[in-house]
């Protein structure tokens, strides 16, 4: 069972072709800011904020991801996270995590919110 709510919308971020493959783009969300990574046909997304000091990891807009593209790259102080957990593995916050957001595709390649404020919404 999904608890999902009949009749609450996904939030559609953007289309799958709108990230290139193996980078991430960033969302406003208003009362948030978010991130989206793509490998592949996977997604994955995750609050713009490094568990180091609480800021942007894109601060210096030069993006989110390290330059071999393997990993997430805070530009702050150069903390790496793993693509598919959020998991720091070099830097100062070695051990934490970034915060994840729920996020899917749906059927028309779009990326969809599945959880807006705390409520899953499906993806379909
Ligand atoms: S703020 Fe991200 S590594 Fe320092």
């Amino acid at each position: 069972m999904s608890g999902g709510v009949s009749g609450a919308p996904p939030r559609v971020l953007c289309r799958l072709e709108e990230i290139a493959d193996g980078q991430a783009k960033g969302f406003d969300l208003g009362d948030d800011a978010i991130f989206v990574v793509r490998a592949g046909r996977q997604v994955y997304a995750y609050r713009n904020a490094c568990p180091h000091t609480g800021g942007p990891l894109d601060w210096d807009d030069e993006g989110f991801m390290s330059d071999s593209g393997e990993h997430i790259l805070c530009q702050t102080h150069g903390a790496l996270f793993r693509i598919d957990t959020g998991a720091c593995l070099a830097g100062p916050c070695l051990g934490d995590c970034l915060a994840t957001v729920a996020v899917a595709l749906d059927g028309h390649d779009q990326v969809v919110l599945t959880q807006v404020k705390g409520v899953e919404v499906p993806a379909t």
